[in-house]
């Protein structure tokens, strides 16, 4: 089955779209070619655009994810994607408890792919300031870039 990646966080407004976005970059310039997306586990921002600060964060490294639109995670996620990557582990501990039983996807923690930052959040930057926003592009796009190079 070809690998198919969805990052999860709470709102899909903030982190998931970076990882989403970075995921994309990284496979491009690796020339492989993945379906990607992300979603939320929260139902409060489905249909709206990034936050104007993970978009101008992302935008500042060369990554348009201004056509993003949130949605919320959904049954049939667990059957389309073969990896599902939560942002945080409150996030993970929401995905453990939405999985059905048959399914086969790969669930983990964003950072548990990047050596070094095992078992840690990346923080919700949601009610910081841009230097939240900077810290979650650079523990996405490092951890992404990582699993991408971690994929068969
Ligand atoms: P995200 O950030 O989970 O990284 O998209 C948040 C966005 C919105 C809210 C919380 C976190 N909220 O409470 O509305």
């Amino acid at each position: 089955m070809a690998k198919s990646i969805l990052f999860v966080c709470l709102g899909n407004i903030c982190r998931s779209p970076l990882a989403e976005g970075a995921m994309r970059d990284a496979v491009l310039k690796a020339g492989q070619e993945f379906l990607i997306d992300s979603a939320g586990t929260g139902a409060w921002h489905i249909g709206n655009p990034p936050d104007p600060r993970s978009i101008a964060v992302a935008a500042r490294h060369g990554v348009d994810i201004s056509g993003l639109r949130a949605r919320q995670v959904e049954q049939a996620d667990f059957e389309r994607f073969t990896h599902i990557i939560a942002l945080d582990r409150n996030n993970l501990s929401d995905l453990k408890s939405l999985k059905p039983e048959e399914s086969e996807a790969r669930l983990s923690l964003l950072l548990d792919h990047l050596p070094g930052r095992e078992g840690q959040n990346v923080a919700d930057p949601y009610y910081g300031d841009d230097s939240d926003f900077t810290r979650a592009w650079q523990d996405v796009s490092a951890a992404t870039a990582e699993f991408c190079r971690s994929l068969p």
